[in-house]
């Protein structure tokens, strides 16, 4: 198949990551013989420094155009003064909006050979297996801002249409899985999350084979450190997704191994891993780049229906977290190169084995 990908690298360890997802794109396509192409281009900091945008057109353009797209991360210090008239991430919201990718898919595994580096029990680890559905182009993010000399205000909105869509994508994906969802939101304070409840328990009439419960957010942040086996899908507003999925990361060990697809309607998909621009190691070769990397099995597996090639890089993340090497934020002492040259090595396993299982 022939596919166009855009990639944003952007700021930080942000090209480090996208330069090793781009190196295992090209290791699945050689060996199941795709030619995907690449075009590079600007997001977040390094746009405004070469252009005043965080998102410039161009940029945009040719997102809209691509069949998929592999962003790194945006932001760091150097563009982090408050007072800033401008800023990086303000570029990565605007592309979700213009793209229309209102559902971030972050999924939470815990890889047993790295259930130590989590400050939870093993005991509690075992069969993590967490989808969180993050409503990604509404809430708090997108309402009006207002800023006078002693008062701001981010207005949080959400309408029906925004809550269906969003709903009806986590129970379709429930439906793959283990058939319970758990819809988080705030309903005992906020209107916004009395909306979405009223919405989701609608939504679930259309899915009644799948068991819907609902959570508060400030108690699931508890419960997902005391009952993550429980879950298996989980959908919740935008601002409380963020937040929950960093704290999982924290179950698996490191915010360098969470992946995300960010979906909406039409075709293409914004593929990143969940982590930032890490500015504290940023530059040293050392960022974990199996976000980026799981990121691009998403990208195969939601954009291109490449289920098999998904599956395939997968399972080489699998074996390299499995047998080292490692990076530093999971114990390890490798940098990323060295973990990229063992991921493109188990990739090589995979699809040799699997070549010669079908000859
Ligand atoms: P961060 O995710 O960049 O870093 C948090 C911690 O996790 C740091 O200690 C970092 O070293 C570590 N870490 C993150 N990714 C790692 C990786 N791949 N390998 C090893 N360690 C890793 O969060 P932050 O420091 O709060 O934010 C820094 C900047 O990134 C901010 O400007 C923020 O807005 C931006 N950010 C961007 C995105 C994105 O582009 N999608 C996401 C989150 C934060
Ligand atoms: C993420 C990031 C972004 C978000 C920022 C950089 C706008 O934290 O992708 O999780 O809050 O959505
Ligand atoms: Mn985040």
């Amino acid at each position: 198949m022939r596919a166009h990908i855009v990639t944003l690298p952007g700021d930080g360890v942000g090209p480090e990551v996208t330069a090793a997802a781009v190196a295992v794109l090209d290791a699945v396509a050689a060996h199941y013989d795709h030619h995907f192409h690449f075009e590079e281009h600007l997001i977040g900091g390094c746009a405004i420094d070469a252009t005043g945008e965080p998102l410039p057109p161009a940029s945009l353009d040719a997102c809209k155009a691509a069949d998929a797209v592999l962003l790194g991360a945006v932001g760091g210090p150097k563009w982090s003064d408050p007072n800033a008239p401008v800023r990086p991430e303000q570029g990565l919201l605007a592309l979700r909006a213009a793209l229309g990718v209102y559902a971030n898919l972050r999924p939470l595994q815990v890889h047993p050979a790295l259930a130590e580096l989590s400050p939870l029990k093993n005991d509690k680890l075992k069969n993590v297996d967490v989808l969180f559905v993050r409503e990604l182009t509404g809430g708090a993010y997108f309402g009006a801002k207002t800023r006078t000399i002693d008062t701001a205000i981010d207005e949080c909105k959400y309408t029906v249409a925004e809550v269906e869509r969003v709903t009806r994508r986590a129970f379709q994906l429930a439906r793959e899985r283990r058939k319970h969802v758990t819809s988080v939101d705030k309903a005992n304070v906020l209107e916004t999350s009395r909306l979405w409840r009223t919405t989701v328990q609608r939504v679930a009439q259309e899915f009644p084979d799948v068991k819907l419960e609902h959570q508060l957010v400030d108690s699931m942040a508890m419960l997902l450190l005391t009952q993550p086996g429980k879950y298996d899908v989980v959908v919740t507003e935008n601002l409380f997704g963020d937040i929950l999925t960093d704290e999982a990361a924290a179950l698996a060990g490191s915010l360098g191994l969470l992946p995300s697809a960010s979906l909406g309607e039409a075709k293409g998909g914004l593929y990143e891993p969940i982590h930032g621009s890490a500015p504290d190691i940023a530059g040293q070769g050392v960022a974990n780049p199996v976000a980026a990397i799981l990121s691009t099995a998403m990208l195969l597996r939601h954009s291109l229906g490449l289920e098999e090639e998904a599956s395939t890089v997968e399972a080489a993340v699998a074996d390299v977290l499995e047998r080292g090497p490692h990076t530093r934020d999971i114990g390890g002492s490798a940098g990323t190169k060295e973990v990229l040259d063992a991921v493109l090595a188990a990739i090589d396993e995979h699809a040799c084995n699997a070549a010669a299982f079908l000859r």
